[in-house]
């Protein structure tokens, strides 16, 4: 059901190579409602089924016992449990030769089968050939098999921390013993663990090496987000500056449009009224979700990949829409005149290019959202992310947006709004979408009422962050890059890029694609792009170089 179903099929295509979408948009934002999250599981389960080879019957799934509370004395996991759970995890020793590395790649906060085809082919695949590697893949408390808990209501939620999240990393590293390989000591007293993560995964990976930097070697954190950001209206950021600027610039004017009515001219009932039977939502009764169906186009940015057989190019489908000057969907027809004097009520010439490209947007919001909305279900049950009879489920299948909804709430905040835009420029997105809209789902879900704690993430350096053997891969476009070491319009230092503090930014790059890759038979002299192979051919330069640093440190 739900608003963006189409999209979302869509965007979960993409999520066995690259772009888990949990880590994008939140509730809220970007027009995903609570509903869209929910249909993630079975539509993650049939993605399964279209690969060449199913990774799953390539790799076992592996369990490992791991404590539920590393933090016996800390009152804020009281009450205490000495318990253990199953942690789950997958190796592959194809590639691997002895006194060769431990390659980890952090899952994060996704269910670690979406992480599997990475063994395949990608930067772990990658790293473990050209070291004689072991490479893991680690899934995170809280996700896909591995819960510390039977429900996920929030006393039960409370050992899901960064800080427990970490130690789980550490544990692991310290004490595996690896099924088939009995007779040889992999823990990292014995061998060098090197871990890799993207994105929530690449600040884990990051934070590993500061916190712990005898047990990890080196770590790789790529589109790590290193600083978390209560408020973080810098995720549509990278999408105004390097979105097509024609595209970008008229929905900057319709945004405002959306905004005279809804904020400065809020008394208008007849206007507000007017503005939301245009777009065919007559019926949707709060601003903010109102304003996060409007921003369904542009919240398709990050589902762009470099490879095609994972990338959503909804994104540039929706600006060809919202810059045609020819009428794209003839039931938009009938709103001429209203669509020519909502642009009139606010300031805007209504000249025949202009409306044809506001009713291009209504009839883009329609096709990709509106008409979705069931018969029988009235269009706040459909698109509203303010019920709070939608956020009471506790069962760990709703781990999918329960778990990250939880971090994000407590600990991490990017919150995406458009309110915390500076007045000075003109969002993307409707300010209508604001803290109060946003963190709805921490009242309902889990009755936090105060600001996420980001020190808890912060206190390992933010956009500071370094350490020896430790490496920073972003992308120019992510729209995450505002989080991360290279977010250098928002205070973040310069760097000189050295072997043992790689700092390198991909051009014309999103979130982490130097995390997925194509078979050898499938690459082309354009797949990968050059600039995403060149940052790979990297990685694998200056971790060899690291391993080799190891052997030489041991003898
Ligand atoms: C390329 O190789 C992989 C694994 O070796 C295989 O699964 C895939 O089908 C091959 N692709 C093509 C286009 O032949
Ligand atoms: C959460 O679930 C546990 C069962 O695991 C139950 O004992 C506890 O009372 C619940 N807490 C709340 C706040 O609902
Ligand atoms: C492996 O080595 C570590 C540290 O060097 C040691 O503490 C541990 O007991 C060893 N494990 C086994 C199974 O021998
Ligand atoms: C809006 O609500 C009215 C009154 O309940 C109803 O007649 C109409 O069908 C609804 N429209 C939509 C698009 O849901
Ligand atoms: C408009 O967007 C739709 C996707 O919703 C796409 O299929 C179509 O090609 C786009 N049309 C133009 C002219 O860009
Ligand atoms: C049409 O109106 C829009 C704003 O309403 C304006 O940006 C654009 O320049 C106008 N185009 C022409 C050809 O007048």
């Amino acid at each position: 059901m739900g608003s963006l179903l189409k999209k979302l099929a869509l965007a979960l295509c993409a999520m066995g190579g690259a772009n888990a979408i949990n880590m994008g948009l939140r509730i809220g934002s970007g027009g995903r409602t609570i509903h869209d999250f929910k249909e993630e599981v079975a539509k993650a389960e049939a993605n399964l089924a279209r690969r060449d080879v199913d990774p799953e019957s390539l790799y076992p799934k592996r369990y490992f016992d791991m404590p539920v509370d590393h933090f016996p004395n800390k009152a804020k996991y009281a009450p205490h449990t000495k318990h253990t759970y199953k942690n789950r995890y997958w190796f592959d020793d194809s590639h691997y030769k002895p006194g060769g590395p431990v390659i980890i790649l952090q899952s994060g906060e996704t269910n670690g089968l979406n992480r599997l085809p990475y063994m395949q082919k990608g930067i772990l695949a990658d790293l473990a050939e050209a070291t004689g590697g072991m490479s893991v893949i680690f899934e995170h408390r809280y996700y896909g098999y591995s819960f510390p808990t039977r429900y996920l209501n929030t006393t039960d939620l409370r050992f899901l921390t960064t800080e427990q999240a970490l130690e789980d990393v550490k544990y692991f590293a310290t004490n595996v013993v690896f099924p088939g390989h009995e007779k040889e000591n992999l823990t990292s007293g014995c061998t060098p663990w090197i871990s890799y993560g993207g994105s929530y995964p690449g600040s884990i990976s990051a934070f590993l090496r500061v916190k712990y930097p005898d047990v990890f070697w080196g770590s790789i954190g790529s589109s790590a987000v290193t600083k978390a950001i209560y408020d973080y209206w810098q995720y549509y950021a990278p999408v105004a500056e390097y979105g097509p600027a024609f595209a970008m610039a008229t929905q900057k004017i319709f945004t405002d449009m959306v905004d005279t009515i809804l904020i400065k001219k809020a008394d208008d009932t007849t206007l507000t009224h007017k503005l939301k039977a245009t777009f065919n939502l007559p019926n949707l009764t709060h601003n903010g979700d109102f304003g996060n169906q409007l921003a369904s186009g542009v919240g398709l940015w990050q589902s762009l990949n470099w490879d095609p057989e994972v990338s959503d190019t909804g994104f540039y489908d929706y600006c060809n829409n919202i810059t045609s000057s020819d009428v794209l969907y003839p039931h938009t027809e009938s709103k001429r005149s209203d669509a020519a004097s909502l642009l009139e009520a606010t300031g805007y010439e209504s000249n025949t290019t202009v409306v044809n490209q506001l009713l291009n947007y209504i009839g883009w919001v329609y096709e990709n959202s509106v008409k979705y909305c069931g018969e029988d279900q009235t269009q706040d049950e459909c698109f509203s992310t303010l019920i709070k009879s939608h956020y009471q489920e506790t069962g760990q299948a709703q781990s999918v947006w329960r778990s990250w909804s939880y971090q994000y709430c407590s600990e991490w905040g990017y919150l995406q709004t458009g309110s915390g835009v500076p007045r000075n420029q003109m969002p993307v997105i409707s300010r209508t979408i604001d803290i109060e809209y946003t963190s709805a789902v921490c009242r309902f879900a889990f009755d936090i009422h105060h600001p996420a704690d980001v020190e808890e993430a912060n206190q390992y350096g933010g956009y500071e962050i370094s350490h020896s053997r430790l490496a920073f891969i972003d992308g120019q476009w992510d729209p995450w890059r505002p989080a991360t070491p290279h977010a250098y319009q928002y205070g973040a230092p310069h760097r000189v890029s050295t072997t043992t503090e790689p700092f390198i930014l991909i051009p014309k790059a999103l979130h982490h694609y130097d995390e997925n890759g194509r078979f050898p038979n499938e690459t082309t002299p354009r797949l990968p792009p050059p600039a995403v192979k060149n940052a790979q051919k990297q990685e694998v330069h200056f971790v060899k170089a690291w391993v080799d640093e190891w052997h030489a440190a041991k003898k």
